[in-house]
């Protein structure tokens, strides 16, 4: 959600800039602009949609010059237009700023900076009161940038990431971070500011993370970190390994799609760290005793969206497995609760980005309750997972598609080898059950392989039902937290009304809705609820509704009651929700693609939501 650019070295800074803006596309936005300090001072270029609107501008007017600052804007003050675009100029134009998060008290602030200064306003946003601010400031502090902003965010409430250039300071950059990513890329002879490490990728590997309410100074020889009470910190780069190839399509037609591809390799990478030579799950050093376990009276697991969908499955297999009661709970609902957390309930928060802000709340709230807070989160160095006491990467790689896919199946993984692990250290499960359900993980990857093979059978399905506009998803036990993820799959790049529920629940009311054209996908994975699941497709079936059902292979019985059935590998009950989630990821990419939707990015949506 919004992504920020800065570069200060020797090359034009335009063209780097808008290359680095084009790897945080992903993160959603519907503007974009860049601020270069050229011989002729600040001079910004922007434009409401895609940055392709930026690049013929820039065309007709480019821009020379060394420093400069760029930005996707998500609009969160005002509608997505040019004038609202970032980066927004002081009134004097000597300011230029760009902004992600949210300035909560931006109304005083410019009621004041207009009463007080005679700053006439020509934007909605929240941002141009930081840039009016800034130079208020600067006149304050005799010309000093850094001061400037140190000044400034000090009167600032709310959660953002801030860069600033200036007409009269060449050749740096200032940033600010609070509760909003931000990163330092370190070049020769060139440094880089960004929301997040692809922008900087192609041009550097060494990266640092700036921590919350830090100030850095950057000019193209150095890099410096202040902490909040301005005293210089020294810290180690991080070096990224992954290439920028890793970030990029590889021949796909979108990332979507390779995106659901890397599941049996992400899953391998997901599950190769975690097991040791004898064949124990490792919990990546994590350590808790028998007894710290056993003095957790219950275990939250909170997140948003699809990380929710799987902390649902979570929940079923610790359950299951360790035998701990779990609630799973969405995290803007959880943090405005005034949960029942202490320091006996383990908190498990559950994220794709590690910068989701309603997540980062709720584990807050946990953590200020007493609890201890493990989570299990995609990117490294990430608020999530620098906020917590343990974390459990993912090693999905980098996951640029909105709709999340790989980052599921591989949550999917670490919530069962939690379950594992604290199952063994309580002993609530035998050596016999541990080993099985580790040996049928460990056949996932080659079973997806055999799911994805099924892709034209799928496609074709999409061909005949996507102009349809109502879909149900139902299924039972773990197939309905399952349903729960297809449903939302297929609404959110596809735009058809999707619903999922507990096919046990459809007969207390939802039924009403059936009819000829309504699409049902029903989930009948599990053996142990099987012919419960065969009664509802029947019910189903005599309301005239066209029934797509997902089974494990050789259950044929099904295809008397449904239209089409995708059969997905055997396996044990406890796992299919890593091979049934797979046929519907298909389905709702290959109903978005027929539709001719924008399938990586779709409307309204951002990859990382760091506002409430
Ligand atoms: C759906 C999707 C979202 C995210 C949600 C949480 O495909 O991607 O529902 O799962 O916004 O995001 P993270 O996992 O980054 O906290």
């Amino acid at each position: 959600m919004c992504g920020i650019v800065g570069y200060t070295g020797y090359e034009n800074a335009e063209g780097i800039i808008v290359d680095g803006l084009k790897r945080l596309e992903y993160r959603g936005y519907d503007s974009a602009g860049i601020a270069v300090l050229t011989d002729k001072g600040l001079q910004v270029r922007k434009k409401k949609g895609k940055i392709e609107n930026l690049e013929k501008l820039l065309m007709e007017e480019s821009l020379t010059g060394t420093t400069g600052i760029g930005h996707t804007r998500w609009a969160t003050h005002g509608s997505p237009s040019d004038v609202n675009a970032h980066p927004h100029l002081s009134m004097d134009g000597k300011i230029a700023v760009v902004h992600n998060g949210i300035v909560e008290n931006y109304v005083e602030l410019r009621e004041d900076l207009a009463k007080n200064h005679g700053i006439k306003f020509i934007t909605e946003t929240d941002t141009e009161v930081i840039a009016q601010l800034i130079s208020v400031k600067y006149g304050e502090n005799g010309g000093n940038l850094e001061n400037a902003v140190r000044d400034t965010v000090k009167m600032l409430k709310g959660a953002y990431a801030i860069c600033v250039i200036a007409a009269d300071t060449p050749d740096k950059i200032v940033a600010y971070r609070k509760d909003a990513p931000l990163i330092v890329g370190l070049g020769k002879k060139r440094n880089f500011i960004a929301s997040d490490i692809p922008a900087v990728l192609k041009y550097v590997k060494e990266i640092l993370l700036v921590e919350n309410q830090e100030l850095v100074i950057c000019t193209p020889e150095q890099v410096k970190i202040y902490n909040s009470e301005g005293r210089e910190v020294s810290r180690e780069p991080m070096f990224i390994k992954w290439s920028i190839e890793d970030a990029e399509k590889g021949g796909y037609e979108h990332f979507t799609i390779k995106e659901i591809y890397e599941q049996p390799k992400a899953i391998k990478e997901t599950l190769m760290r975690r097991i040791d030579d004898e064949g124990h799950v490792k919990l990546d050093g994590i350590y808790i005793s028998a007894e710290e376990l056993n003095s957790y009276d219950k275990i939250y697991i909170v997140a948003c969206g699809t990380a929710y969908h799987a902390g649902l499955v979570g929940k079923y297999a610790i359950e299951k497995m360790a035998r701990i009661p779990v609630e799973v709970d969405i995290a803007s609902e959880f943090r405005y609760r005034d949960p029942l957390v202490d320091e006996h309930t383990l908190f498990i928060a559950i994220s794709q980005s590690g910068e989701t802000l309603d997540t980062l709340e709720a584990l807050r709230e946990a953590k200020s309750k007493g609890a201890r807070v493990l989570s299990v989160v995609n990117v490294v160095g990430s608020s999530v997972a620098r906020e917590s006491d343990d974390v459990f990467y993912t090693w999905a790689g980098p996951e640029i598609a909105v709709a999340s896919t790989k980052a599921y199946t591989t949550q999917l993984i670490c919530m069962y080898l939690i379950a594992l692990y604290f199952g063994r250290l309580r002993g609530t499960i035998t050596d016999e059950y541990y080993s099985f359900v580790l040996k049928e993980l460990e056949a996932i990857p080659e079973k997806i392989e055999k799911v994805l093979e099924k892709a034209p059978e799928i496609e074709n399905l999409a061909r005949h039902l996507y102009n349809r506009t109502q879909v149900f998803f139902i299924g039972r036990g773990l197939d309905s937290a399952v349903s729960y993820e297809g449903s939302l799959k297929l609404k959110e790049i596809s735009y058809i009304n999707s619903f999922a529920i507990a096919a046990g629940e459809l007969k207390h009311g939802t039924i009403a809705l059936m009819e000829p054209e309504t699409i049902v996908i029903a989930l009948a994975t599990q053996d142990a609820l099987f012919d419960k699941m065969y009664s509802n497709i029947v019910e189903i079936k005599a309301r005239f509704a066209h029934v797509v059902a997902i089974a494990k292979e050789g259950n044929t019985k099904i295809e008397a009651e449904s239209s089409e059935v995708i059969y997905i590998p055997q396996c044990a009950d406890e796992v299919t929700p890593l091979l049934s989630v797979v046929p519907l990821q298909l389905f709702a990419y290959y109903v978005a693609r027929e539709k001719g939707e924008d399938i990586d990015k779709p409307r309204n949506l951002a990859k990382s939501v760091t506002v409430e």
